[in-house]
């Protein structure tokens, strides 16, 4: 998601202005786009650097400008008046600085505060977009590698939403495939009465996994015999169905259990969805002269790469690759999604850049990057454990995210008892704010990392009270909250009463910054909106620092001292955590 998607934004708003200038500045150059950046705040708070290019095309073609620094003159000149700037400046040769005006700043935030924060979200071309994320594989533990697809996916779905884009949240589970041969024949193996079959009786469905693998390897016999369970299942018969969908359905309570705890919405489309519709989309590209045999195996060649786009196997199977192929014309077709975003690990970047090469030669996607309908590949890099190597248990076994998230919030019931929580809250209190501060915690230590790089997981860090942590974050949010309930102000009173005054340098930084929310890099913003527990209380927190930047001010005249400062000191809190993200201003509130 780049900066270009974004319009409507503080600096549209002074292109708009710049752009009629323009027209009066050069009538002849019609087709000058406003070039609007922010500035050195020592000159201002935006720059028009039109200019230099403006000189270099029509000095020497007998206009009457006798340099870049008259042309900016001009067009400084030719600004139409706007209650939006209070002064203009030339800089160099011919920048325009330019220093919005206080009260406009004033009255636009007071603007957010009335119609809410909804005005707030950045507005984007895409109406509708697919978010493949999660999608784990069908009878094994979903584990801590999964996690950061559930978590960034989430996000940048989350943010979609935010901005007013219809987002399918897709979990493309991986229940289709060879492997289903073999768990089908284990099953029948095990439970020759399938009445009896149970989640209880399955037990733990990668360890039934394992042991029906090992059956595989070691047995011809019963090697053939999944094989051939495959193709009954393919061919649809009933009791090879009937015991497909028990497995799936055992599967899917495991990972609803996550998602409930990390409340998370997310429908899912598994592969098995996409398997009627392959061989007609396979025929459509073939008819496109796409596909080509290539040693008995159906492939598409893929310029630059090694290896062709497989798909279809040697043994006239479908695979994972036709299946996307699949989904993505489907997502297209009859889903009408103009963008669709796939969030797995690293590892899988190769085949994506096949998936959308694929589709650009099939005319389903426009050449290039920036236009729509598009497709991207969000990756991420892997969760280590302290030892610098994939995040294991000591039994080498890979992590379950169920027992890690619940380990989070145990941890963090302890923290609380131990200061004296228990006595002075309901116990139902206690389990949600445990709830609360652990799982958040998870997403938060997460997201606050860069996403392509790997990171450690890290228990001690991440529910650490004082660093960049979700409970900073949620502990600073309570204490704006107590002040604005100290304050005895009414919030809905306030909305209507009183005009909002920046009076100090910091409060009309503080305010800016406000408006400049949706022209900010969008990176930032989703790691804001993480953590579904911190995600709402972004968005009221925004809201009460609005209140609160008016409470400062009026309070500050009364030289109520104290107040200030615990203003401050939980304003910044927040402030950097919520607001300013990555690119921390320490400074701004003095
Ligand atoms: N099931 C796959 C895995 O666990 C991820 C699927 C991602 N989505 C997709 N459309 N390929 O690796």
């Amino acid at each position: 998601a780049s900066d270009e998607e974004v319009v409507g934004t503080v600096k549209d708003q002074l292109a708009k202005l710049f752009e009629e200038s323009l027209r009066v500045t050069v009538p002849d150059q019609t087709d000058t786009d406003p070039l609007i950046a922010a500035c050195n705040p020592r000159f201002g708070d935006y720059q028009c650097n039109n200019a230099m290019s403006l000189w270099t095309k029509i000095k020497g073609t007998g206009s009457a400008f006798t340099g870049p620094q008259p042309v900016g003159q001009a067009i400084m000149t030719n600004l139409p008046r706007s209650e939006m700037i209070e002064s203009c400046s030339i800089a160099g040769p011919g920048f325009v600085n330019v220093k919005l005006s206080r009260q406009w700043i004033a009255k636009s935030i007071q603007k957010m505060l009335i119609k809410g924060i909804e005005t707030w979200s950045p507005k984007l071309r895409v109406k509708r977009a697919v978010v493949d994320f999660s999608s784990p594989n069908i009878a094994k533990e979903m584990h801590v590698g999964h996690l950061r697809s559930t978590i960034i996916g989430d996000t940048l779905a989350r943010m979609l939403e935010f901005s007013n884009v219809e987002v399918l949240r897709r979990n493309h589970v991986g229940d289709w495939g060879t492997q289903f041969g073999m768990l089908i024949e284990f099953l029948f193996e095990k439970f020759p009465n399938m009445e009896v079959v149970s989640d209880q009786a399955i037990g733990d469905l990668e360890a039934f996994y394992k042991a029906s693998k090992q059956r595989f390897d070691s047995d011809p016999g019963f090697k053939e015999r999944a094989q051939q369970a495959v193709v009954s299942l393919q061919g649809g018969q009933e009791k090879y169905r009937k015991a497909w969908s028990q497995i799936c359905e055992i599967s899917r309570k495991g990972y609803e259990k996550v998602y409930q705890r990390l409340g998370i919405v997310l429908e899912e489309k598994g592969e098995s969805f996409y398997n009627p519709y392959i061989p007609g989309v396979l025929e459509e590209l073939a008819k496109k002269g796409l596909i080509e045999e290539s040693e008995g195996a159906r492939v598409i060649f893929i310029e630059g790469k090694k290896y062709p786009f497989i798909v279809v196997k040697s043994d006239g199977g479908f695979n994972y690759a036709s299946t996307d192929l699949t989904a993505l014309w489907y997502r297209l077709n009859e889903e009408k999604a103009e963008w669709m975003i796939y969030v797995t690990d690293v590892g899988q970047r190769e085949h994506f850049e096949m998936l959308f090469t694929a589709a650009k030669r099939a005319g389903w996607l426009p050449p290039g990057d920036n236009s729509y309908p598009k497709a991207n590949h969000v990756g991420f890099g892997l969760v280590l454990g302290e030892d610098g190597k994939r995040f294991r248990t000591r039994s080498t076994e890979v992590v379950k995210l169920v027992d890690l998230l619940d380990e989070a919030k145990s941890r963090c019931k302890a923290a609380l008892v131990e200061r004296g929580k228990a006595e002075q809250w309901t116990e139902e209190e206690l389990e949600q704010t445990a709830e609360a501060v652990g799982y958040g915690a998870v997403k938060y230590a997460d997201l606050k990392n860069n996403r392509l790089t790997n990171y450690t997981f890290n228990f001690d860090q991440m529910l650490n009270d004082q660093g960049n942590t979700a409970v900073y974050l949620l502990y600073a949010h309570a204490r704006i909250c107590s002040i604005i309930r100290k304050s005895g102000k009414d919030v809905e009173e306030l909305k209507k009463t009183g005009a909002l005054v920046l009076e100090h340098p910091n409060e009309r930084a503080l305010g800016l910054h406000l408006l400049q929310f949706a022209e900010r890099k969008l990176a930032p913003i989703c790691y804001q909106m993480c953590c579904v527990n911190t995600y709402t209380t972004y968005l009221d927190t925004s809201q009460h620092f609005i209140q609160i930047v008016r409470l400062w001010g009026q309070r500050r005249r009364q030289a109520d001292s104290c107040c200030v400062k615990r203003l401050q000191r939980s304003c910044g809190n927040a402030f950097i955590y919520l607001v300013f993200g990555q690119s921390t201003r320490y400074d701004i509130l003095g």
